[in-house]
């Protein structure tokens, strides 16, 4: 009986607790630190436009079909799966689809407190006026110092994570609410203030036809890599594609609006990311940096606006502090599904779970702290000269590229074939409420084209198609 499943983790509040909540996974160090360094590796306009693509045509009806095999299941990504899959008299080796996330899940997140743990350092940075009137040099190398000390980096990991565990082990319903409520907006805000203060470099007009113009240049030269690195980003913004917003949909009741929502979380996380390019790019031009600046960028740009600006010092300290928040709301929901799969199938108490899960991703994360620093000039793949890139990637890059590029797509794609091929119309009809016209048509079609569509980048990237 589905209508009356309910979760043992509990129910949001209110539905829009449920909006907040999986916006604080989708806004994250993905929209603010990971897309304009992206941007720039590919070439600015070209990958944007494709990227804005693939959220609307792609990430939004996947990230309905998500929610909704997530409210149907009301259990963890694996438990929902195999139920779901039972259900429909299908296998229920679905349920590796769920394992499959909650690898993912615990692959980012080990280099994602690594980041988040930059930020906190920038906290302190901004506060004691270390930027106060620097130069992009005088920037430059605190960046640099910081991620040469294993040892500082180890430190901030540190606190990230046993922030990001506290938070988990509370129930995500508990500190999150607060969290996402004030500090969201208040992100929003401050990346509006940083925006006025990029218009003001004279390179604002640049810095638009940089972000819009759809170079066909940049993008024959690279086709394949360009329109996989948009793809893969547009699933890691939106959060989709390991049982992030599965996990959050199963805690959504009834009557709630999948498609509104949806659409909702796209556009608010679209706008940061977009609101964080415009506040970047003007600063890399204004000082003739190179945009190329790697994972550093905002941490080698934003600074020299902070040491510039009126208030600078209370601003920027506001930033990171704002950002780090963000990044905590993202990094519950990337072990959460892992840590509801514990409680179900364990029977240990959240708190036990997030703490094992927390501690084994603080672990891997060392292996991002090294790739900064010591093991900078180790590439594990060097010795496949064929694939020249890949051999140039260190630990970092490739976890990175591994879990944005290909799982987020290839769960995805399961995702999007279990919601079409594999449940019921009823099932899936009677979850999104839409009738059953033109949008839930819309929608149908949309979803079965994805799994094709993503194929086809797969494709394409390897050089198959080329
Ligand atoms: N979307 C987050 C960001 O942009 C990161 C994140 C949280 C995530 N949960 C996820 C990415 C699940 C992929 C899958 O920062």
């Amino acid at each position: 009986m589905p209508r009356i499943r309910q979760s043992i983790h509990g129910q949001w509040s209110s539905r829009w607790t449920f909006i907040l909540a999986a916006t604080g996974s989708a806004v994250g160090l993905g929209n603010i630190w990971r897309f304009p360094y992206l941007t720039a590796e590919n070439g600015g306009g070209a990958f944007v436009l494709i990227y804005l693509v693939c959220v609307a045509l792609i990430g939004i009806p996947v990230m309905m079909a998500e929610i909704l095999i997530g409210r149907r299941g009301r259990q963890s990504p694996i438990n929902t799966m195999e139920t779901l899959a039972i259900e429909a008299g299908d296998n229920p080796h679905w349920k590796w689809v769920g394992w499959f996330g909650v690898l993912a899940g615990f692959l980012i997140l080990s280099y994602y407190s690594v980041i988040g743990g930059w930020t906190l350092s920038y906290v302190l940075y901004t506060a004691s006026n270390s930027f106060t009137n620097a130069t992009a040099d005088g920037v430059g190398f605190i960046f640099s110092d910081l991620v040469g000390s294993p040892s500082t980096l180890i430190a901030w990991h540190s606190v990230f994570m046993l922030f990001a565990i506290v938070v988990v082990a509370r129930g995500v319903k508990g500190g999150l609410e607060v969290a996402v409520k004030y500090m969201m907006p208040a992100l929003f805000i401050m990346l509006l203030i940083m925006v006025a203060y990029s218009t003001t470099t004279g390179e604002f007009v640049r810095t638009l036809k940089y972000l819009f113009t759809f170079d066909l240049d940049t993008l024959e030269k690279n086709t394949g890599s360009i329109i996989l690195a948009a793809m893969g980003q547009a699933f890691f913004s939106l959060s989709i594609g390991m049982g992030a917003i599965m996990v959050y949909g199963s805690y959504l009741q009834r009557d709630a609006s999948i498609f509104k929502a949806s659409v909702g979380i796209a556009l608010a996380d679209t706008m940061v990311a977009l609101l964080a390019g415009l506040a970047i790019f003007p600063i890399v031009f204004a000082y003739n940096m190179e945009p190329n600046e790697g994972a550093g960028l905002i941490f080698k740009t934003l600074p020299i606006a902070f040491g510039k600006m009126p208030g600078g010092t209370f601003f920027g300290t506001m930033f990171f502090l704002l950002l780090a928040f963000a990044a905590w709301t993202s990094a519950i929901s990337l072990i959460e599904p892992a840590v509801a799969w514990l409680v179900e199938n364990k029977n240990l108490k959240r708190r036990y779970a997030a703490s094992y899960i927390g501690i084994a991703c603080w672990f891997l994360g060392l292996l991002t702290v090294f790739s900064f620093n010591d093991l900078s000039d180790f590439h594990p793949f060097s010795f496949i000269d064929p694939f020249g890139d890949l051999g140039k990637k260190t630990i970092f890059v490739l976890i990175d590229s591994l879990t944005s590029k290909i799982m987020l797509p290839l769960g995805g794609i399961f995702i999007a074939v279990f919601a079409i091929f594999i449940m019921s119309r009823e099932a899936t009809r009677d979850e999104l409420d839409l009738g059953d016209g033109f949008a839930y048509k819309t929608w149908r079609v949309l979803v079965t084209i994805a799994p094709i569509t993503v194929g086809i980048v797969f494709l394409n990237a390897i050089g198959v198609l080329t």
